[in-house]
């Protein structure tokens, strides 16, 4: 293998590894990393079940190559409770029923938080707008929104 050292910060832990030119985002979190809660769907792009944030912004990491990640930082579903307490997101989503199988759950979850960092107090066309890069086969997505909703609320004049 002819590879590339790659630096990260994943969820505010430094990784250095040697990684191949061609290796994706995703499998770099799921295979080398062990970040096995971004999940893997299409691999086009199109379900959002890999969505992760690069540099603070939702991307799709079947989109990325690992080595465009060299540098950047980056969280996943794992980075978002802290110490045992979910992420007001992740409270929204067991709350409201937001999840049945779970499998698109945590790119839900990274882009709604994506959603609230930007937008605090979104409208419900605004959150299906914020959601519309991720499929849900399971919940036909009402009870998405109310967790996004029970999220802003929870959110509102707190720290993100
Ligand atoms: S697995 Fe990446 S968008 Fe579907
Ligand atoms: S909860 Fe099953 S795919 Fe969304």
């Amino acid at each position: 293998m002819v590879g590339r050292l790659i630096q990260t910060t994943i969820n505010g832990t430094v990784y250095r590894h040697e990684v191949e030119p061609r290796l994706l985002l995703v499998h770099y979190l799921r295979d080398v990393l062990g970040l096995t809660g971004t999940h893997i769907g299409c691999e086009t792009g199109l379900c959002g079940a890999c969505t992760v944030l690069f540099n603070g912004v939702a991307v799709k990491s079947c989109m990325v190559l690992a080595v465009q990640a060299d540098g950047g930082e980056i969280t996943t579903i794992e980075g978002l409770a802290r110490e045992g307490t979910l992420h007001p997101v992740q409270e929204g989503f067991w709350v409201k029923h937001g999840l049945q199988c779970g499998y698109c759950t945590p790119g839900m979850i990274l882009a709604a938080y994506q959603l609230l960092l930007r937008n605090p107090q979104p409208t419900v066309e605004e959150i299906r707008h914020g959601l519309e890069g991720n499929l849900c086969r399971c919940t036909g997505y009402q009870h998405i929104i109310e967790a996004v909703r029970y999220a802003a609320d929870k959110m509102k004049g707190s720290a993100p």
